[in-house]
């Protein structure tokens, strides 16, 4: 397998390029890359061709396509907040951009996996999102994820075309940036609480999340590409579970071994109440996946925090998603 990973030097993308690394199957990894939120760093002892280029160009992408037999879609502009500030921007690359994705795998007939995301949903008020749901996107940055999930499905029925669309839910874990304004809220907490500084928590922080160790997502992804799992829906990639801040703020006190302090700021606009994935999609595609529990995916992501410190500059540039 030759592997073209899309946004590989960013968070997800740079764990993934890590697993796929490991595996037997895979000869040869290129990664497309601008930069722009992903961190060249990230890609620090992994075998990987880098090319230092934007998805919106037709050519590059064609080419890139073309010398690869896998393509696992992963740039994009992320966060809402950013999604607020410049929307067209937002649509630019994660719409756009993933149309020129589908063309450049369209003409060579390779298999797709993209990343959607559990912001399509919106404010639905049922618990559980299970894919069948009506969506209702809140933000651009969720309006320009739809665009790309049903632009993948459309190109699967309309020319054949072997995709994947999976919905990510919260991921977190190594590699994941703190320190700036559109940081995650795992990474925000721990790069907190690991300073003495109180945890910033938007809203009273009842509002629940179904938290994804990266670890486990990239399983999935390596798993799916391997595989070559294809869907006619979209694919939700979290694991059903639902966790409040409140309780994130108790695992990681009792992950860091004491008490943390709080400190509750006004809600942010387009922010979600509830996000708890139905996993029953994802469980009949991948039978065997057993996910990481938050407890110990805490551990894992604090101790990652803890050995770069002495690097946090570098680490802790880039933008992460809801
Ligand atoms: N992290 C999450 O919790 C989460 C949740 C839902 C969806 N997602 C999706 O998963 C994917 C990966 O997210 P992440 O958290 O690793 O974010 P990230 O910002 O760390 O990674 C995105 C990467 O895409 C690159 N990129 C941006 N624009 C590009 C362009 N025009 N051409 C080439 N590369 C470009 C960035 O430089 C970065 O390396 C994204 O599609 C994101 O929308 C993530």
């Amino acid at each position: 397998m030759r592997v073209l990973v899309t946004g590989g030097a960013g968070f997800i993308g740079a764990n993934l390029c890590r697993a796929l690394a490991t595996r037997p199957e895979v000869e040869n990894i290129t990664v497309l890359d601008d930069l722009s939120s992903g961190n060249l760093a990230n890609l620090d002892g992994v075998g990987v061709d880098f090319t230092r280029g934007s998805i919106l160009e037709p050519g590059l992408l064609a080419d890139l396509v073309g010398e690869a037999t896998h393509v696992i879609h992963l740039a994009a502009r992320p966060s809402v907040p950013r999604s607020l500030t410049d929307p067209l921007a937002s649509h630019a690359v994660n719409a756009t951009g993933t149309l020129h994705v589908l063309e450049a795998c369209r003409r060579h007939r390779r298999h797709l996996i993209l990343a959607s995301s559990s912001s399509v949903y919106g404010d639905r008020p049922e618990q559980r999102k299970h894919e069948e749901l009506a969506t209702r996107p809140m933000s651009p940055y969720g309006a320009s994820k739809l665009a790309m999930e049903s632009y993948s499905l459309a190109y699967a029925e309309s020319y054949g075309l072997p995709v994947l669309p999976f919905r990510f839910f919260n991921v977190y874990g190594p590699l994941q940036a703190a320190g700036h304004a559109y940081a995650a809220v795992i990474p925000a907490f721990v790069s907190a609480a690991l300073r003495g500084l109180p945890l910033p928590i938007h809203g009273d922080g009842t509002q629940a999340r179904d938290f994804t160790y990266v670890g486990s997502v990239v399983g999935v992804l390596v798993d799916a590409a391997v595989r070559e799992v294809t869907s006619r829906t979209p694919v939700n990639l979290a694991f059903g579970t639902r966790v409040s801040l409140l309780t994130l703020r108790d695992v990681l006190a009792s992950v860091l071994g004491g008490p943390i302090e709080t400190a509750f700021l006004p809600p942010r606009a387009g922010d979600i109440r509830e996000s708890q994935a139905a996993a029953d999609l994802l469980a009949g595609l991948f039978p065997g996946v057993c996910p990481v529990p938050l407890e110990e995916g805490l551990r894992l992501t604090v101790a990652w925090f803890e050995k770069t410190a002495s690097t946090a500059p570098a680490a802790a540039r880039g933008a992460q998603s809801p």
